[in-house]
């Protein structure tokens, strides 16, 4: 009889990505299956996140919870960001977990179960070569990682001291598990690290010279791969070669993650992140001018101590002037192990709160300009969700959201879509021609 194996993840793709290493290794390795029968399960594991405050009360109020409806036998397994920075202290504080498997020792996890009260946090630990087993929740679009860790010290990021220094994985992998995902129906590749336009800078076991835009060129000569995508690069290391690489190779969707945290040239240099608001709006709009159907992401952090009005202003004149398509706005949240939250002048909560409402009515506005322009438009989109009330979804090479009626049949298809409604958020529309 197998095991079941019952799994939460909060935060990024990152750890999206971990726990379908997780599972691998337990489904292949040990004997699990899944369950999303939190009862049922053998063993609970929770794949955390500590970028901000609130992700961390969550672990504790969720495992609480576990503790108390799981069976008896049941193990609970803490792991990820959260993992690596209180490592012991959360065996301390509910004595019920099992095991603590940090960010960076996710090829443990067959270990670390059977052993009682293990804690596995080790920030040199290199896993940069390790052959995980091979799970993917999505057929057609596979998360594949590129590097590991982060060598960047952003001053209000506790990454770096949760998932290590940065260690590029050697090409050859990469391009092994790409074909990989490719032979088992993907059609969408979309490479991972915390910094991937910082590609290549260290490897453990690999000696010769490649960068990101060389990478992106030989991910994109793979046999079979129809999309590439990359999460997140960073606005310093955008320079000419890599924005024409992104612009020209028609493989790479045009849509750009571009983290502009704040745009005061002030507040970016408290926050050590080696642009100037200047750098990044001559960025922006080399990308505007050279893919007219481009977007625009952004990660903006609002309340950075020390941040002013004048600062503050700063950040919503980058927005009106790039108008992001998509924006994820964040208050500033102190957190242990980094230097801001020693700063002085923290902002107050209210200010921030104030600010943070600002920004979101000021895209707004913006997403409703935007918004209105795509009526009548059509989108070439690979469907990949059922939707409830007969609607299939799926994503635009730009990242829009397009959603259609339709069934099963249009799932990892390609089609093209017109647009007949569109949203802030999402487009809605009639298929009018099915790549077989
Ligand atoms: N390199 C990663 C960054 C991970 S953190 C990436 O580019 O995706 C993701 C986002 O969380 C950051 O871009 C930042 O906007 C936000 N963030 C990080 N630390 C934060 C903090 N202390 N307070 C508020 N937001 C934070
Ligand atoms: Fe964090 Fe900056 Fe790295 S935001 S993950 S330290 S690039």
């Amino acid at each position: 009889m197998s095991k079941k194996l019952y799994i939460e993840t909060l935060g990024c793709a990152m750890n999206v990505r971990d726990s379908e290493h997780i599972i691998g290794e337990l489904t292949t390795k040990e004997n699990f299956t899944l369950t999303d029968d939190i009862k049922d399960a053998d063993l609970i594991i929770i794949n955390t996140c500590s970028v901000r405050e609130k992700p961390v009360h969550k672990l504790f109020s969720e495992i609480g919870h576990f503790n108390k409806v799981k069976k008896k036998d049941a193990k609970i397994g803490v792991c990820g960001c959260t993992a690596s920075h209180l490592g012991e202290e959360i065996i301390k504080k509910a004595p019920y977990v099992s095991f603590v498997l940090g960010a960076r020792n996710v090829s443990k996890i067959g270990e670390v179960i059977h052993k009682e009260k293990s804690v596995e946090i080790d920030l040199n630990y290199d896993e940069s070569t390790y052959a995980f087993s091979d799970f993917r929740s999505s057929l057609y679009k596979a998360y594949v990682n590129i590097s590991i860790g982060c060598d960047k010290k952003c001053t209000f990021c506790i990454v770096p001291k949760t998932r290590g220094e940065e260690i590029s994985i050697p090409p050859d992998l990469i391009i092994k598990e790409v074909k990989r995902a490719v032979e088992n129906g993907a059609k969408e590749i979309i490479l991972l690290g915390q910094n991937v336009n910082n590609y290549g800078r260290r490897f453990s076991s690999f000696d010769k010279k490649i960068n990101f835009t060389q990478l992106l060129r030989m991910v994109s000569e793979v046999d079979g791969v129809e999309r590439i995508r990359f999460t997140s690069p960073h606005p310093l290391h955008m320079d000419d070669e890599f924005l024409e690489e992104f612009a020209k190779n028609p493989k790479i969707c045009k849509s750009m993650h571009m983290p502009l945290q704040s745009g005061s040239s002030k507040v970016l240099k408290d926050m050590k992140r080696g642009y100037t608001k200047e750098w990044f709006l001559d960025r922006a709009f080399k990308l505007r001018e050279m893919i007219p159907d481009v977007h625009i992401s952004t990660d903006i952090i609002v309340g950075f101590p020390g941040e002013s009005e004048k600062d503050f202003e700063d950040t919503l004149d980058v927005v009106k002037k790039v108008k992001f398509e998509q924006i994820f706005s964040f208050k500033y949240s102190p957190r242990p192990l980094t230097p801001a939250k020693d700063f002085k002048n923290q902002v107050s909560n209210e200010v921030a709160s104030e600010r943070l409402t600002r920004l979101q009515n000021l895209h707004f506005e913006i997403l409703d300009e935007i918004s209105k322009k795509e009526k009548g438009r059509v989108y070439k989109v690979l469907f990949d969700e059922l939707k409830l009330g007969g609607l299939v979804s799926g994503r635009s090479d730009n990242n829009w959201i397009v959603k259609t009626k339709g069934s099963e049949e249009l799932l990892g298809k390609f089609a093209d879509v017109k647009i007949t409604k569109s949203g802030r958020l999402s487009l809605e529309g009639e298929v009018i021609k099915v790549y077989e």
